[in-house]
């Protein structure tokens, strides 16, 4: 195997944040502390946290500088005014909204569009939790169209986020386009190891929208990472600027919600975008009742400007190439190991198929959490469980529910790690895959009745 290289970090570091490094002796007890949940564990005993990209990046000198001349206006602020014309530009949408993150983006979308009277179904490729938690709060079904390539966990396929077309078709026929408000693609794929979504896929789905009368909306948290994907893999794309094909992905949608906390590489906040004045009117009124007067949506003005300058960093391709290169690093060096990861490593996270890794341990004692503490004890590195804790149980029978792939994510915040914190991890991890017939499976000792991976909690199985 060629030598896997680390992408030279496109920036230098202005501030420093001091990481706690512990002992096992001192996890061990913090571990016990916390029940076993890694939710429980506080941030002073985490060497390396990889609990979520979400709202954990670092920002640039630029943004804080926005940050000081950021006004703070109810109305009409200055801040206001650099994002809308920032975003507007940026997405090609002339109607922009800001809320306070990205599930408030989505409880707006999802009450305004979703009519509970006739049961909506909402095709996509696999709705992050927030997403299908607002689609059944607004009295509505999710539906995965995800195609049969993302069940192949070591196959090249390059776009596993894409929709398979024809499974779309299939289920607006059987439910009816009555009961189908819209279609939502999440880019990138959350849900499917952080995979992107093509071009191509994208046409094919506006195409199936448009013979059915359906709008098409993105939950595009990390719309830079799906758009660098694009230029990186999809044929005849590579002369196109990130920043073009950003644009082209959203002329084929009617509108967006998204999370800044991804790819607005900012630390809060969510946006709403869209195409019809129609729709933000409605949009704007739910919001000044649940997020703020519409020019602040929730967040400071401060927070605004750094987003509007976010917006376009990210933008940036020398940072694209270094972010989906570090994450190809970790993943790479983790598969040169023998550790078995979903394959290719995806735009934000690399995913451990605790299924592969532990093929002696039953789903029914949730080797994920077993294998995310293991790796806590060993040096102090907070992964998480994605898998069978996390898919909770099945509301009309009560039994666990198993899903596609049992998995241990490693999601790395935006401009926070280097090489050097990439190879501890890898050590880490490696060490306990070399050592994993001795982990045990875990019970819980307390089983919240909803969100239950959040406040669980396990004791190890004895031998
Ligand atoms: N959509 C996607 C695809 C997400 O990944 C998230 C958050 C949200 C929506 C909700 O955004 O947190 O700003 O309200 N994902 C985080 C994660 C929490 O760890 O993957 P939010």
């Amino acid at each position: 195997m060629p030598q896997i290289s680390h992408p030279l970090e496109p920036f230098k570091i202005k501030t420093v944040e001091r990481i706690p490094i512990t002992t096992r002796e001192k996890r061990e007890s913090i571990l016990r502390e916390a029940k076993g949940n890694i939710f429980s564990v506080p941030a002073r005993a985490i060497t390396i946290d990889l609990l979520t990209d979400s709202g954990t990046g670092a920002m640039s000198d630029a943004q804080w500088g926005a940050l000081m001349q950021g006004d703070e206006s109810y109305a009409g602020s200055k801040s206001w005014e650099d994002l809308d014309a920032t975003a507007q530009a940026v997405f090609g949408m002339p109607w922009i909204l800001p809320t306070h993150q990205g599930r408030g983006a989505e409880h707006l979308l999802l009450t305004v569009m979703l009519d509970r009277s006739k049961k909506p179904v909402i095709p996509g490729n696999g709705h992050f939790d927030t997403t299908s938690g607002h689609i059944d709060w607004a009295g509505g079904t999710g539906v995965d169209c995800v195609g049969a390539w993302a069940d192949d966990p070591d196959s090249d396929y390059p776009f596993k986020g894409d929709i398979d077309p024809e499974k779309l078709r299939a289920v607006i026929q059987e439910v009816g386009v009555d009961r189908v408000p819209l279609v939502l693609v999440t880019i990138t794929a959350n849900t499917a190891a952080g995979q992107p979504v093509s071009l191509k896929c994208l046409r094919d789905v506006r195409a199936i929208c448009d013979e059915f009368g359906i709008p098409l909306f993105f939950d595009a948290a990390r719309f830079a990472e799906n758009a660098y994907f694009i230029k990186m893999r999809e044929r005849g794309m590579s002369r196109k600027s990130v920043g073009d094909i950003v644009r082209m992905m959203f002329k084929l949608v009617d509108g967006a919600v998204m999370s800044s906390k991804k790819d607005g590489l900012v630390n809060i906040g969510g946006l709403v975008v869209c195409r019809s004045r129609e729709l933000y009117r409605k949009l704007a009124s739910m919001g000044t009742l649940f997020e703020g007067f519409p020019t602040y949506g929730g967040q400071a003005g401060r927070d605004i400007a750094a987003l509007a300058v976010g917006l376009r960093e990210v933008l940036d391709e020398e940072y694209l190439k270094w972010r989906i290169g570090q994450t190809y690093y970790l993943g790479a060096r983790l598969k040169e190991n023998g550790v078995p990861i979903i394959w290719p490593p995806g735009g934000h996270a690399i995913y451990i198929n605790t299924g592969k890794a532990l093929p002696d341990l039953p789903i029914s004692v949730f080797p994920g959490i077993a294998l995310q503490n293991a790796v806590y004890l060993e040096g102090g590195v907070r992964v998480c469980e994605i898998g069978a804790v996390l898919a909770g149980r099945d509301p009309l029978t009560g039994e666990n529910r198993i899903p596609r792939f049992d998995l241990v994510r490693l999601a790395i915040p935006r401009r926070v790690y280097t090489q050097t914190h990439m190879d501890y991890v890898v050590d880490t991890v490696c060490r306990v895959y070399e050592k994993r017939e001795k982990i045990k499976g875990v019970r819980f000792t307390y089983e919240p009745p909803v969100l239950r991976h959040f406040t669980a909690e396990y004791e190890e199985i004895a031998e």
